[in-house]
Formats: structure tokens, sequence, C-alpha cells
């Protein structure tokens, strides 16, 4: 068993730092896309099989440390009774976004493990398999929010700001009930064999200084209180973490994982040296020429150098463009 993403995540990493990446199966890899014309997306995501599948492939074709279960964050969404379907050019689209507090109602938040069984499922078989850890993940209740309320990625999160400010108390009536609905599925996960859990905030950049702290750090730390029984590493990425990430530390996740706007070292001298740092490379990198991702992979490789809690990874996802073998190259520069 590889243990070195565990070991960094207690801090105890003594040998290189581990490297996977945020969206490591994904479009940019021939055999995703060979496997995407003969299946949709939701459909790689339902069938336990064909997500195991998908989620093998980096580890088979990169060599990465850690492996990170192929789903979505939106599959939440599915089990409180929203319909989703996948664009190819849009992405993802809410069919039945909330348009009004009266909609909350109609949420469902029980029954969550039972529609979210077949995550389980795909856990349990990867399980089986693999030499590395596996991480699960979920979307933090404020990114969660804003797609059930803007039904697609948006560019401004116009309509999900502007109900926050109008009618903060069902705004936060919302956050409560997608906490709940993702305690009970990190649970799931966690018991289904996840070894570490990633939370996805990767829209909270949008949110003022004050308006971070009280609705979406809250429920952060609602869900790391909830989940501390079971002692399973949690990181939390954010976009907005080189604002963000000294709040991010006060309640107590494992790891956090950072964008690519702030300087790493100046980042670690704010963050006690018990909680892991993870990532900080632009995405972009990954088109530049070879030397230059080399360039700047070591450039953040030396001022993490002899920090036993530093996880190497992107500062968001693999962009679908990015040549396959300049992804190689990355984990090749990273292991040597
Ligand atoms: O990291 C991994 O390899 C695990 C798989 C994973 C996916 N989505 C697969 C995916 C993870 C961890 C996610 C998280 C996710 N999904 C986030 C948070 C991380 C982030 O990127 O900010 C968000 C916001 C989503 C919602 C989502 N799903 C969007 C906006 C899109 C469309 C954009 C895009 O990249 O296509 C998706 C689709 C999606 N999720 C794909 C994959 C591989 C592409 C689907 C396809 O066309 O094959």
């Amino acid at each position: 068993m590889n243990t070195l993403l565990l070991d960094a995540l207690r801090c105890q990493n003594t040998a290189r730092p581990p490297v996977w990446l945020m969206r490591q199966a994904g479009r940019y890899m021939p055999e995703y896309r060979a496997l995407r014309k003969k299946y949709s997306f939701l459909d790689l995501v339902h069938t336990p099989e064909l997500a195991t599948e998908v989620t093998l492939l980096p580890i088979d074709q990169l060599d990465v440390d850690a492996a990170i279960l192929f789903s979505d964050i939106l599959v939440v969404l599915e089990a409180m009774g929203l319909s989703i379907h996948f664009d190819e050019n849009i992405g993802p689209i809410i069919d039945n976004p909330l348009t009004n507090a009266k909609n909350l109602e109609q949420l469902m938040t029980s029954n969550i493990s039972e529609s979210l069984a077949y995550v389980g499922k795909a856990i349990h078989l990867l399980k089986n398999t693999l030499k590395v850890p596996l991480l699960g993940f979920c979307g933090a209740p404020f990114t969660l929010a804003s797609y059930m309320i803007e039904g697609k990625s948006s560019r401004d999160l116009r309509k999900t700001k502007q109900w926050m400010f109008n009618d903060p108390i069902s705004f936060h009536q919302l956050l409560t009930k997608i906490s709940q609905c993702t305690i009970e599925y990190l649970k799931l996960q966690i018991e289904a064999g996840a070894d570490a859990i990633q939370i996805f905030d990767s829209w909270a950049n949008y949110l003022g200084y004050a308006q971070f702290q009280e609705f979406s750090l809250k429920y952060l730390e609602q869900i790391l209180i909830a989940l501390k029984p079971f002692q399973v590493p949690m990181i939390i990425f954010c976009r907005g973490s080189s604002v963000f990430a000294p709040d991010l530390a006060k309640i107590s996740p494992q790891a956090i994982s950072l964008d690519w706007n702030c300087n790493i070292s100046e980042i670690r001298r704010h963050i006690p040296t018990y909680i892991a740092l993870q990532g900080n490379l632009d995405p972009d990198i990954l088109h530049a020429p070879k030397a230059v991702i080399k360039q700047e992979a070591q450039r953040i490789l030396q001022q993490m150098s002899a920090d036993p809690g530093y996880i190497f990874n992107l500062g968001h996802g693999i962009l679908p463009t990015v040549p396959f073998d300049h992804v190689k190259w990355l984990i090749e520069c990273v292991k040597t």
C-alpha cells in the first residue's frame, strides 16, 4: 500500500510529496474520450463497474499516489430530487432549479444513502483492487446551493447572491438541508471504504469576506464536526483559498487545497504546521512547453521541500484541452 498521501495528511511525510490531480480522469485522456463515445457521462457515474474503470485509468496510466472516485458533486442534487443532465457544450444543467423559498419544501432530505447506494458499490469495487488511497468527495453547501439556484455553471452567481442578500433566512435553510444530506452522503462513502474526503467549494471565491464566514465556512465546519468521530482525513478545496485559507484553518480540516493566486510559502506562515497544504499549480501550466511545466512544478516543490505536510496538485481541475503527455510529464517531474 502506498501511504504517501495519508502520511502527508498527518503532516508526517518524510519521503517525496505525494501527487494526484483534480479531474485526473477526464476528457484530456484518449481512453476516457473513447468510453464517452459509448456511454453518457451520467451512465459512467451511475454504473459502479464503469465508474470503477474510469477511476482506475489515471492510476494505471499516470501512476499517481491517490485515486479519486469518478463521480460528480451534483449527484447529491439528484438524490434531493432535482433532475440533471449534461450538455456537451454547456456542462451540467438542472432542469428544475430552485426559484423561490417555497421550492425548498419539495427538496428531499431522507433516503439519501439509498439513492446514492451506487456510489458505495463503486467504492467497494475500488477498494478490492487499489494499492493507493481512495479519495471520496462532495461539493460544499454554498457551491451546491449555487447550482441549485443558477441551474448551470454561472459567470456571476447573480441569482444565488440576490437570494442570499434578499432572503438570508431561507438561504440558510437551503444550506442546512444540503449540509444534512452531504453528511449522510459522506458517511456512506466513509463506511464503504473511502480513505480521505475532499470537499469542493469551487465557487466560494464569489463571496465577500463576511459572507464567506456566514454562508460557506459555517456549513463546512458543521460537516467537519459531524464526521470527526470517523477519523477520516478531510481536505477542503476552495477557490478563494488565497484569501480564505487562514479562516479555513480555524475549522481544522486535515488539509487545505489552494488555488494558484497565492505564494504557498507565504500562506504556510499563516497556517498551523499540523494542517497539510495541497495544490497551488496554475492548471493552465499544462498547456505550456514541457520545460516551463518542469520549472513551475520545481518552484513549488522547492518552496515546500522539507515540509512533511505538502501534497502536490493543481489549483483547480485539469482542463480537457491539455495534451495527455504533458500531464504524464508533470507527474514524472514531481516524482524525480
Ligand atoms: O477529479 C476527478 O477525476 C473525479 C471526478 C470529478 C468530476 N467532477 C468529473 C467530471 C470531480 C471531483 C468533479 C467535481 C465537480 N463537478 C466540481 C468541483 C470541482 C471543480 O471543478 O470546481 C464541479 C463544480 C462539478 C460540476 C461539473 N461537472 C461541471 C461544471 C462540469 C462541466 C465542466 C466540465 O469539466 O466538463 C461537470 C462535468 C464533469 N465532471 C466531467 C467530468 C470528467 C466532464 C464530463 C464529460 O463530458 O465527460
